[in-house]
Parts: structure tokens; sequence; C-alpha cells
């Protein structure tokens, strides 16, 4: 039997990690936020003094990285997404990381993955992909209210600021560029509340597994 891996692949502070969460628990699988490993290779890189611009100095922070090291709080900062992202332009970075994804997503039974390129690159024949987005501006609220929460003073142009260059970086980079996956279903949450999000992913989420297991169902005969 093929393992049953969700993908929820979107932009910064679209909703994605709160509904991976979710559906996590609604189906009762592991999930990975596979934006904590560039963040910590991103934090990591920059505590060990080493260029961010330099492919093979943040692969060899990648390919060092163990598990156990992505509790961190301070992978969680505003500073952690702008590091992460810039050693996410790396190919040789994200090749560094895929075997983990990969191993992650194989576990018997399935897995939650979220990111960017988990439906494109990661797991291309997931059987449940969704793609979560939100307008800039309500994203921007969110993460301006999330960092708020976490105690990090900034302000909301700055964190919209940070949202624009991000999505624009993540979206043109030639490795494992941002974008929605042909088959994959598109969950605006602009006008959502976290329970309609969660609500709406479910229901793509059951749809696909119903397909999935028809196609076990056929193809084990
Ligand atoms: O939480 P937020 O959406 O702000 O970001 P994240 O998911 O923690 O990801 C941080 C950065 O890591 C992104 O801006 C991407 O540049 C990069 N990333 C990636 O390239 N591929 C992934 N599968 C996950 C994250």
């Amino acid at each position: 039997m093929t393992p049953f891996v969700i993908a929820v692949d979107g932009p910064a502070a679209s909703g994605k990690g709160t509904v991976a969460a979710r559906l996590g628990d609604l189906f009762g699988l592991p999930v990975l936020d596979t934006g904590l490993l560039y963040r910590a290779v991103g934090v990591l890189t920059e505590r060990a003094g080493g260029d961010l611009d330099d492919a093979a100095a943040a692969a060899a922070v990648a390919a060092g990285l163990s598990a156990a090291q992505l509790g961190d709080p301070a992978l969680r900062t505003r500073a952690a997404g702008e590091l992460a992202s810039r050693v996410a332009v790396h190919q040789q970075v994200r090749d560094a990381l895929l075997a983990f994804q990969r191993d992650f997503a194989g576990q018997p039974g399935g897995a939650v993955l979220d990111g960017r390129d988990i439906g494109t690159v990661i797991c291309p024949g997931a059987p449940a992909k969704l793609y979560v987005t939100a307008t800039p501006e309500v994203r921007a609220e969110r993460r301006w209210k999330q960092l708020s929460g976490q105690g990090e003073p900034v302000g909301y142009a700055d964190v919209l600021a940070d949202i624009r260059r991000r999505d624009e970086r993540d979206g043109a980079r030639d490795a494992a560029p941002m974008t929605q996956a042909p088959d994959a279903e598109l969950l605006d949450t602009t006008e959502m509340t976290i329970e309609q999000a969660a609500d709406a992913a479910r229901r793509i989420v059951e749809a696909a597994r119903a397909r999935w297991q028809a196609s076990e169902g056929t193809s084990g005969r």
C-alpha cells in the first residue's frame, strides 16, 4: 500500500501550517513543517559565520542538520524566515534536505508535509495536495499578530514588505520555485477563519482519500 501523503504548499502566513497541523490530528498522521528545515539551515549558517549566498557552505550545514535542532524558538522569528528564504534558493541545500523529507513522507500509514515544493518536487505522487493561499495583506496581518504575540515588536508595513519580498524570491528562484502543482486543490483562506479553513481542507482531503482508497483497491486486485 502506498503511504497516504498529504502535501500542503503555499506562501508565507497563508495558514498552511495550521491547516497541516489540523489535518495531522484529524487523519492521525505525523506532520513535518519543512519550513523549519530551511529556517534551521539559515540560522545555523549565520551563527557559524557562514556566507548565506555560498551554496556549498549552507549545504554543509543542511547535511549536518538533526531533528533535535528543529525545536529552537529562534527558528520562529521574523529574521529566521528571511534567512530561510535566502538559503532555500540553493539547489545544493534543497538536495541535502531531500532524503529527510522523503523518509518522513514514506512512513507506513503516511504523513502530512507542509512547505513550498511538497506537491511539486518532494512528493509529486502524493494522493492529496493542497495549495493554501491568501492575499498578501491578510497574510501580513496574520503574521504581524503572530510575531507580536511572540513578543517581537514589528510594524505591519514591515511585515507586509517581508511577505512581498519572500513571495518574489520563493516564486522566482530556479530551484523548486513555489508554485501550485497542477493536481493541487487551491484553498484561498483570505475570507476564512481558522475553523473554516480547517474544515475546507478536511473536505478536500476526505475526497482525495476516497479516490486514493478506490485506486489502491483496484491496483491491489
Ligand atoms: O511560516 P512561513 O510560511 O513564513 O515560512 P516557512 O514555511 O517556515 O518557510 C520559510 C522559507 O523557507 C520560505 O520562505 C522558503 O524560502 C523556504 N522553504 C522552501 O523553500 N521550501 C519548503 N518546502 C519550505 C520552506
